[in-house]
């Protein structure tokens, strides 16, 4: 009798089933009404008083291994078929794993440098963190500008002469290039930028600008009119029209401001022109002599012109987006209609 229950043990150990029947045909050979345990058990009347205590244990064991082991390999095999078999079904459809879309102001930023690149300008970036020096000084702000007020600038330390912070427009950058380079310059300065305003539909304390910059011998302002129409073109399609009305940045001079032809009512006034037919898209003008000599360009022998726009207003009048916040909250229901899929 110790024989064949060992032997059971042993069959027990090494019984590895493939496939329910395998299963249930081993509980029947166990369990079954001829089956090795039902027999076991009828002997078990005829042993020894004596041995029938501890041999008696043994078997009950032995009956409850079995029938754990049937149950486990039951319910594993169920497992696996219900999540099919290890290999894998190539007939199944397939699970398609979601892919995020380009960022509406990543694509009009896309758009706008390659117009201009197509122009012959090359892309230059600087640093978020600026000095006075280059997003002020340099630029001809003066001491008293209220752009140096903490209420419009993101100040870090205001411990020096010259004090660090962020920069609030990427003219920085072009004057970082005219310290490095040799005229002819043909860049533009794509990036972030900060300002300390109040978040509202029309405004936001980030956001994205293209600047430009133009500098050689004999560079006009007939020059800086056919760069902005052709602009303007490539954007908003042949229809735009441009115009020009005067300004002031204390970098440019002369300044203007530039309107295109609203692309909604084609000048006949709507509510996104506020009934004027025009949209107002960035601002321009020829570098301030003051601003070449600061950065080490000889102004009388070299002239340039230079424009910025926000990246945001650019993609706002495109899709007719009538809230800036949108841009920043990041609901994938608004950012996966612009498109275009990242592999
Ligand atoms: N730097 C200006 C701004 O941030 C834009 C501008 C750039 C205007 C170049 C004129 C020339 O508003």
């Amino acid at each position: 009798m110790r024989t064949i229950i060992n032997n059971v043990l042993e069959q027990l150990e090494s019984f590895r089933p493939g496939t329910l029947a395998q299963v249930e045909e081993f509980r029947v050979h166990m369990l079954g009404k001829k089956g090795v345990l039902t027999r076991l058990f009828e002997e078990f009347k005829n042993v020894e008083p004596a041995q029938k205590r501890e041999l008696g244990q043994h078997l009950n064991q032995l009956k409850n291994k079995v029938q754990e082991a049937v149950k486990v390999h039951k319910e594993q095999l169920l497992l696996q078929t219900e999540r099919g078999p290890k290999e894998g079904d190539l007939t199944r459809p397939a699970h398609f794993a979601d892919v995020g879309s380009r960022h509406p102001v990543s694509l009009v930023q896309r758009e706008i440098l390659s117009i201009y690149e197509r122009m012959g300008f090359a892309i230059a970036e600087g640093p978020e963190i600026e000095d006075d020096w280059h997003v002020f000084s340099a630029l001809n702000f003066p001491p008293d500008h209220p752009a140096r007020d903490m209420q419009d600038t993101f100040f870090i330390h205001t411990d020096s002469d010259n004090p660090v912070l962020l920069r609030t427009h990427t003219s920085s950058v072009q004057v970082r290039t005219m310290e490095t380079q040799k005229p002819p310059i043909r860049v533009v300065c794509p990036g972030r930028v900060f300002r300390n305003e109040a978040i509202s539909a029309r405004a936001h304390c980030i956001f994205h600008q293209v600047e430009g910059l133009y500098i050689d011998e004999n560079v006009s302002f007939a020059d800086l009119k056919q760069a902005i129409l052709l602009f303007a073109h490539e954007m908003f399609g042949t229809s735009a029209r441009i115009r020009l009305r005067p300004s002031y940045f204390p970098f440019t001079e002369p300044s203007a401001e530039v309107d295109i032809s609203c692309n909604i009512c084609d000048g006949g006034g709507c509510n996104v022109c506020k009934h004027t037919g025009w949209l107002e898209i960035m601002g321009a003008g020829m570098v301030d002599p003051d601003v070449l000599q600061a950065s080490g360009i000889d102004p009388e022998k070299y002239s340039g012109y230079a424009f910025g726009m926000g990246v945001e207003r650019i993609a706002m009048l495109k899709w007719q987006i009538k809230d800036l916040r949108l841009y920043f909250e990041n609901d994938v229901r608004f950012l996966e209609q612009f498109g275009e899929e990242v592999p």
